[in-house]
């Protein structure tokens, strides 16, 4: 598999934990350093960035590429004076969800798209191996509390029996008294890649403003964790080699999803 473009899926178990607003502001993140972009919403049960850049999408978008009703390059809008290109989400009316052997298609086909990194905002559940293993990487979205970061260990074990590359990202910490504190974060996910993204009052600013917080404020806190994530992928692309494994099942490596589990009910 070639390293461009290098693709990321935005994935979590549960909706509200920033999924949306992660894959956005690191898209901004990557093209504001020169990388070309292509974001993706695929969540149909939600299809929000259009929303959160205040853009009322009323031509095709994600399901029209899928159905293969239209090219993919027709699906595509470019944002502001960067080299990036989104896909709107289209929210489903009702109809059926996509065939999976369309989806498939539409997954594969992005892999072959002449950009830097194709980042896909995820729809909330675990996902099918048949479409993760069209990804270079699993951005695994999670808040800081015991329930979503046992929801995320879960995920993280999918990816690993799948020998899927992943890592996840702690969003709106510092919110809670109740927080995972960094120390039991490192304890917890220490064999695992993870990125700390503050909860940043930038961000509810940013929905209001229909601007991504990355493009209002470069120095918050919030742009700066983005900005450590953003380097991170870029020396995947920077560095061929470092990362894309062989995909394929094998045996599921106990002790992450242990170990965050006997932290769980130790602390009881
Ligand atoms: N780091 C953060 N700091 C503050 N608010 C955040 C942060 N990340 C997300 N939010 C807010 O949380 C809500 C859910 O985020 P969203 O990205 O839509 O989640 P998802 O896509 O997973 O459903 C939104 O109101 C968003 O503005
Ligand atoms: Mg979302």
């Amino acid at each position: 598999m070639s390293i461009k473009p290098y693709s990321i899926l935005v994935a979590s178990q549960k909706g509200g934990v920033g999924k949306t607003t992660v894959a956005l502001n690191l898209a901004v993140a990557l093209a504001s350093h020169k990388y070309t972009v292509l974001l993706v919403d695929s969540d149909i049960e939600s299809a929000s960035i259009s929303e959160h850049l205040g853009i009322r999408s009323d031509g095709k978008g994600y399901l029209d590429a899928v159905n293969g009703k239209v090219d993919i390059k027709d699906t595509m809008f470019a944002y502001g004076p960067l080299e990036l290109y989104i896909i709107p989400g289209t929210p489903s009316k009702g109809e059926a969800a996509p065939d999976p052997e369309d989806l498939q298609k539409f997954f594969s086909a992005l892999k072959h798209v002449d950009f830097d990194f194709v980042l896909v905002d995820g729809q909330p559940g675990i996902f099918s191996s048949n479409i993760a293993k069209y990804f270079d990487d699993v951005a695994i979205i999670t808040t800081p509390d015991a329930v979503s970061a046992m929801d995320s260990a879960s995920t993280a074990e999918y990816c690993e029996k799948y020998r899927l590359e992943h890592r996840l990202i702690i969003n709106k910490t510092g919110y809670s008294q109740y927080d995972l504190s960094r120390d039991e974060i490192e304890k917890l996910y220490g064999d695992v890649a993870f990125q700390i993204i503050p909860d940043d009052k930038m961000v509810a600013e940013s929905v209001l403003k229909r601007k991504p917080a990355y493009l209002i404020d470069r120095g918050s806190y919030f742009s700066l964790a983005i900005d450590e994530l953003a380097r991170a992928y870029a020396l995947k692309v920077e560095e061929p080699g470092s990362g894309v494994g062989p995909v394929g099942e094998r045996e599921s490596k106990p002790g992450f999803f242990e170990k965050l589990g006997r932290w769980f009910f130790a602390s009881k």
